[in-house]
């Protein structure tokens, strides 16, 4: 499995976010996590490479496992988490610096030897090349990129993840700034990531999580009610509240 909880809860506080999650991922596939606001998506993504923990009032038991090793154990190095699970948020936020230099950014935080000219430039060009925006941009590279299109930042923050070698992707409603368009567009590349990366995307959009996921899982108030292969939850959904939810009889 690319991800695996056992028992996972966290608190807030005393507050309680997650009861006992037991969430199991597999490598090279799209998941989609469901569930009405407030229900602890975006907590379950920020446990898995752990930006939970800046906040000192965070508590949280159980295991985390990505590719076999917990990363809650002691001595994991913060660094090496979030090398292998890189994480897209709501907002592109790309740098006020140029496209070149936000793709490269990462690597100068993460690794101890500068690129040279030659494999800055090669690494821009894959990366970007990967998230389909390298036509977009190649005769630009030196420009800011806040000035690209919002597509065109959410492309890139995600290209920027990529030369980190990454495993698991988490898109937390990486959709959800952008028009219909675009959506498609970071769609269709999600689904081209697919099978290299193991990717989990949080969303609000039933439509999106039909179209572009293998899995799916429906949460509620901290808890898992579902977890199926997509069509499958759609289609025949097991519990009366993801059935609810899907038809869209939740607030
Ligand atoms: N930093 C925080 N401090 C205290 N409580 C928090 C914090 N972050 C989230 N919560 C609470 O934890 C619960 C789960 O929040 P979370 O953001 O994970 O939900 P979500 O499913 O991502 O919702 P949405 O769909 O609105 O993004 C909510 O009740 C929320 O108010
Ligand atoms: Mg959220």
């Amino acid at each position: 499995m690319a991800v695996e909880t056992k028992g996972l809860s966290l608190w807030y506080g005393s507050f309680q976010a997650l009861f006992d999650v037991d969430i199991s991922i597999r490598e090279g596939k799209v998941t989609s996590m469901i569930g009405p606001s407030g229900c602890g998506k975006s907590t379950f993504l920020r446990t898995v490479n752990r930006i939970n923990e800046r906040h000192s009032y965070v508590r949280t038991e159980g295991s985390v496992k990505v590719f076999g090793e917990d990363v809650m154990a002691e001595g994991v190095e913060l660094v090496q988490v979030r090398k292998q699970v890189g994480m897209v948020f709501q907002r592109p936020n790309a740098l006020p610096i140029s496209i070149r230099d936000n793709v490269l950014f990462g690597l100068g935080l993460h690794s101890k030897k500068k690129p040279s000219k030659s494999e800055g430039d090669d690494i821009v060009e894959k990366s970007l090349k990967r998230v389909l925006l390298w036509d977009n941009v190649k005769d630009k590279l030196g420009t800011v990129a806040t000035s690209l299109s919002l597509e065109e930042q959410q492309k890139l923050c995600i290209a920027r993840l990529l030369p980190m070698k990454p495993r698991v992707l988490l898109m937390d409603e990486p959709c959800s700034a952008l028009d219909p368009k675009a959506t498609a567009a970071v769609e269709d590349l999600i689904w081209e990531l697919r099978g290299e990366y193991t990717i989990l995307i949080v969303t609000h959009n039933m439509a999106q999580a039909r179209r572009a996921s293998d899995e799916c899982i429906f949460m509620l108030l901290g808890k898992v009610i579902e977890h199926t292969e997509t069509g499958e939850m759609f289609l025949t959904p097991q519990n009366q509240a993801t059935a609810d939810y899907i038809e869209g009889r939740y607030g």
